[in-house]
């Protein structure tokens, strides 16, 4: 079901894409999947900027090029998966640890193309722990912050984002009010990014079915 939400999402782009699209790359197993059709059609893609160090790379091993995104314009389309969706299109993201430069390329982008299979879609967001990236020094303050929300936060073990920062992936924290959400975990000193995509939510989800690929609107 990822690879055809892949082939779905290529298929979206390809009679849009002009001499000068720029198309931002996600992170996953499902941006993978992606990657690798976009490189079936190198040829067509003017430019592309990635989410992370290992799509970049992928993108690379693939023939496309990948650029900084300080040196281009806009960027078109952003192709990406997620680890949650509910009927708003409204995210949560970063399980791959990625969520900081996700959302940035997302906020960028014209048109934000989401790509899940059916097991993603929900009806309230939170089943999924919530990842929060956080400067290593402010771990346990936000920690103990995300316990007064509601939360039970825990430190993901040895990893480290591409920015150098933690995760704190925050479990039992169904988010009812997604918007509010976003901002109050924002607001906490120390906390660079949370994984929900509510202010900056996806346009189009394609949704890989054993029946096919559906495409749902935020609603
Ligand atoms: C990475 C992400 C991914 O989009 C999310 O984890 C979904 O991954 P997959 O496509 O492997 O199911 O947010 O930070």
């Amino acid at each position: 079901m990822k690879q055809a939400v892949a082939a779905a999402a290529l298929e979206y782009i390809r009679p849009k894409l002009e001499d000068d699209s720029v198309i931002g790359i996600g992170t996953g197993s499902t941006a993978n999947y992606f990657i690798d059709a976009l490189g079936g059609i190198r040829a067509e893609v003017e430019a592309t900027v990635a989410s992370s160090e290992v799509s970049a790379q992928r993108l690379r091993d693939n023939g496309l090029p990948v650029y900084d995104l300080n040196s281009v314009d806009r960027v078109s389309f952003y192709i990406d998966g997620a680890d949650e969706s509910n009927r708003a299109l409204q995210l949560i993201k970063g399980g791959g640890g990625a969520l900081t430069r996700e959302k940035i390329v997302a906020a960028v982008a014209t048109e934000f193309i989401c790509i899940c299979d059916e097991s993603k879609l929900v009806h309230t967001l939170g089943d999924f722990p919530l990842p929060v990236e956080v400067i290593p020094m402010a771990r346990s303050h936000v920690a103990r912050e995300m316990v007064k929300l509601g939360g039970d936060p825990v430190y993901r073990e040895g990893f480290t984002t591409d920015n150098g920062n933690i995760i704190l992936d925050v479990y039992n924290f169904p988010v009812a009010a997604p918007l509010e959400i976003e901002r109050k975990i924002d607001g906490i000193v120390g906390v660079v990014t949370n994984g929900l995509f509510a202010h900056r939510p996806a346009d189009i989800l394609l949704l890989g079915t054993p029946g096919g690929v559906e495409t749902l609107y935020p609603q």
